[in-house]
């Protein structure tokens, strides 16, 4: 398959802030790579990752994009909606417009279909302990075994951050939690102890992490815990006891242990 051509994004996007070429390369060549088709964007901010995002599919024949970035992502100019346009891939988008965090949209998505329905997710928003461990855990819900995250700017600090830089908002922030680059905290903390991820990596300031094809949430490991009741009771009781307490506890309603003996 020939290659998709960024330069026809790029011809869109100028230099609207924030994802630069080979950024968008390397995301483009790993959604193909990937054969990537759902993606849930956190942080669009005026949508440049999302044009590229959205050109890869388009090329790749087909896919979707749900991106959630706050109200005031609406007043950038340009704003999202107006670069998809120009690119021909409004249709391909869906643009949520948070008031307060993509947090409380995730969680409205859980309670509406908890289902796992993404192949990625490109995280690229808050850059806090705070949001994005919480997010994490979110987006791990929605996430299909097999699927991937990517976690931008992995040593991004609130007191490296040239945008804040003289800003009031700094000097509310405690300096342990300016300096400490918060993304990586999360990374390190969250995702790379969980039993459900593997595959990890870091390059050019991205964190890669891939959700286990029998990832289960958790499913799995009660099943582990409620066979290795049974073989304790067995043991316990002999099998003749065992099958009796079974039987006592499927008529009762709820089905609880009896006490033990
Ligand atoms: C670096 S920009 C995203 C850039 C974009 N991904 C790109 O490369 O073109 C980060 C965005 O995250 C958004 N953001 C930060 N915290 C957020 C939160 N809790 N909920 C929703 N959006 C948030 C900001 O409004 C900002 O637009």
């Amino acid at each position: 398959m020939a290659k998709l051509d960024l330069q026809a994004v790029k011809a869109v996007v100028g230099d609207t802030p924030h994802m630069h070429l080979d950024q968008a390369e390397r995301l483009t060549d790993f959604i193909a790579e990937k054969g990537i088709r759902e993606v849930l964007e956190l942080g669009f901010a005026h949508g440049v990752s999302t044009c590229y995002m959205a050109a890869a599919l388009s090329h790749l024949g087909g896919g979707h994009i749900l991106t959630i970035d706050r109200e005031a992502a609406r007043e950038r100019s340009p704003n999202i909606e107006q670069l998809l346009e120009q690119l021909g891939e409004r249709d391909r988008v869906t643009v949520s417009y948070e008031p307060s965090s993509y947090t409380w949209r995730l969680m409205k998505m859980l309670e509406e279909d908890p289902r796992p329905r993404f192949d990625f997710c490109y995280l690229d928003g808050a850059h806090t302990w705070a949001v994005d461990g919480f997010a994490f855990l979110l987006v791990d819900r929605l996430l299909k075994p097999g699927g991937w995250i990517i976690f931008d700017d992995l040593n991004w600090s609130h007191d490296r951050s040239p945008m804040l830089a003289n800003s009031e908002l700094l000097n509310e922030i405690p300096a342990e939690e300016r300096s400490t680059p918060q993304v990586r905290k999360v990374y390190e903390l969250l995702v790379k102890p969980h039993p459900a991820y593997h595959n990890f990596m870091e390059d050019h300031g991205w964190a890669y992490a891939q959700k286990r094809e029998d990832a289960t949430h958790g499913v799995r490991e009660k099943e582990v815990v409620v066979e290795r009741v049974v073989e304790v009771e067995k043991e316990y009781l002999g099998l003749g006891g065992l099958l009796m307490r079974i039987a006592k506890r499927l008529q009762r309603p709820g089905g609880r242990a009896a006490p033990a003996r």
